[in-house]
Order: C-alpha cells, then structure tokens, then sequence
C-alpha cells in the first residue's frame, strides 16, 4: 500500500482524496510548494505526504524549504510567480504580512492554496485555505482536562506554538475560552516553544523552576506534540512522573505521542492530518480542469485520542508513514 493510501486510512480522508477527478487531472502541472522548515514530526510527515501525493498525480512538484523565515517564503513565491507556475501552496509561517505577495499571484492568475495554517489577508487573495479549525482543537483539549480534572484545583502551564502563527493564536484561544468556564483551572504559566521539542523541554524547565519543583503544577497544555514530547523529558528529569503527577495534553497525535502514552506519559493528543495535500490537489484539479470554485475553507478533523484508543495500534499505523 502506497504512503497516501496509508495516510487515507489512519487519517479518515478517503473522500478527500478523489485527485483524479478529472481526466486530465494534474499530470503534467508546474506547483510550487512554500513548506515553513521541518520544526516538527507533523510538519515532516506533512512535507512528505504532499512530495507523495505530487508524485503519485504526476505534478511536477518546485519545493522550497522556508527554514521558518516569512522572508524566505515571500522569496520562493516569487520565484514560483516569475517562473509561471500553475498553482502555488503555502503553509504561511505568521498570520499577517501576505497581502503584497498573494496580490502578486493574483494579479498573475496564479491560484494559491493554503495549508495548514491561516493568514490575515483578504479571502479573495486565494483559491481556498486546507486546515483544521485551530479554536477547535484548543477547545477540544481544554474540554478533556475539564472532563479529567473535574472542579478540583488545578494549575496549568501552556506551551505555544510560533509567535503570530494561526495555531498558536486559536489554539491558545480555544483553550482558554474552553477553561474559562470552570474557575478552578487556572492557566498560571504561557510561554512560546516554537514548536520544537527541544525549546519545548526548555520552557517546561523555566515552568517547573518556577512551580515549586513542577510540585504545583497539574497540567501542561502544549500546541504541539513535539513539545509535549520535550515537556515530558523535563518532568522526568525533575523527578516527576508525566501523565500521572503533572498531565500532558497536547495536538498533532503524531507516532512519538502514542509511544508516550503506551508509557503512561501522555494523556491526551488531538488529532491534524498531515494529510493537506490530497484535499489541496483535488481542488486544484477541479479548478484548473473545470474551472469549479471550492469552498474557501477546506477544514480537516480534529478527533481527539486518549490511552483509551490503542495507542500502540495508533503508533503501529502511524510509524513509517513520514513522520
Ligand atoms: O500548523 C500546524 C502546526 O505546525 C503543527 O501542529 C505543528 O506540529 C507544526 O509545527
């Protein structure tokens, strides 16, 4: 079974992977791909899965690895505008700071899709956007410590993702909102980890020093699991037990999160499909072959996993498959 076949199946996107919509599908067409870097196993996993796909539909697929600098994704998406590409993909570092650029594709009718993350520009400025609802996930994180912990005290430190990146701002925002409903949770500590394990493990230090030796903290919430990943690392290191002394929850459910919780280290993890591609190409196939318009806002599932749903199973499907 081929890799996108594979993520089909773990991810629940079979209906979304219909590229082949049109005879002439995508064979033969020029995409160029604006990719953040590679902070983490989800953003790898997602890069891998989009070469995949690209190279199962015949695209002819221009790859640019923005090594988390906005200037270097402006960068690239010129080139792929002087080089009269097709269509364009961006997964955009920050919210703001677009318009120029996307006004640029536009004006060379060059259609962009957006993946996995959201921009604050305006919506005519590209074909349609492929991402999970960012506040959703958040609040399905936020819900589950609710469920767990029920009214009794309990202190949280929040582990964000990239400063003025839409995940970091929804999820902060779903969560908060989502906690903000039972006075007994607080969230005493919120600090940036970029998103990588390693500023993860770093910033759950700084929390743990400040916390009375993590002795008063409950929970951590972080927005991805590779900082989660670096947060368990840190408990462990403070004599703590993750998962049991302090719970994690986190989003992405990426192999390394399945492994922790077989551990008895990870509690909680919601689930991103690093499957952006295949909804992206299908509605690039339609549009370029039918000139059919997509919804604006292709929004993927946001299904949350707990020790309760084999998570060696989960791991077993997930491992090999790009991460
Ligand atoms: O935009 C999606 C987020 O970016 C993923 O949750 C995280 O792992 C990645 O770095």
């Amino acid at each position: 079974m081929n890799i996108i076949k594979k993520f089909a199946l773990v991810a629940g996107m079979g209906a979304l992977l219909s590229s082949a919509a049109y005879a002439d599908g995508l064979q033969g067409k020029v995409i160029g791909f604006s990719q953040i870097g590679s902070e983490s196993g989800w953003r790898a996993a997602e890069t891998s899965v989009t070469k995949a796909e690209a190279a199962e539909l015949g695209i002819d697929l221009k790859f640019a690895d923005a090594q988390q600098k906005q200037e270097n994704q402006i960068k690239a998406i010129r080139g792929f505008i002087a080089q009269g590409v097709d269509a364009i993909l961006i997964a955009p570092v920050v919210a703001t700071g677009w318009d120029e650029v996307l006004t640029e594709a536009k004006e060379a009718n060059i259609p962009v899709v957006l993946l996995d993350r959201g921009v604050d520009a305006p919506e005519d400025l590209y074909l349609t956007s492929v991402a999970s609802d960012q506040v959703k996930e958040g609040a399905v994180a936020g819900q589950w410590l609710i469920s767990t912990v029920g009214d009794k005290p309990c202190k949280v430190v929040e582990i964000e993702g990239t400063v003025g990146s839409s995940p970091a701002i929804n999820r902060k925002k779903g969560f908060d909102e989502a906690v903000a409903a039972v006075p007994t949770i607080t969230i005493v500590r919120s600090q940036t980890g970029e998103f990588t394990r390693s500023k993860g493990k770093e910033v759950m230090e700084g929390f743990i020093k400040a916390e009375n030796g993590g002795k008063d903290i409950c929970a951590v919430y972080a927005h991805n699991d590779d900082m989660a990943v670096g947060a368990i690392q840190a408990i462990k290191d403070a004599g703590l037990k993750p998962g049991t002394d302090i719970l994690v929850v986190s989003i992405d459910s990426v192999p390394d999160i399945f492994s922790a919780m077989v551990a008895g280290e990870a509690n909680a993890s919601v689930e991103l499909t690093p499957n952006m591609a295949g909804p992206a190409f299908a509605a690039l196939d339609a549009y370029l072959n039918n000139g059919t318009i997509p919804p604006k806002f292709i929004i993927t599932e946001s299904k949350l996993y707990t020790p309760a749903d084999d998570p060696q199973g989960e791991y077993d499907r997930r491992k090999g498959l790009g991460y």
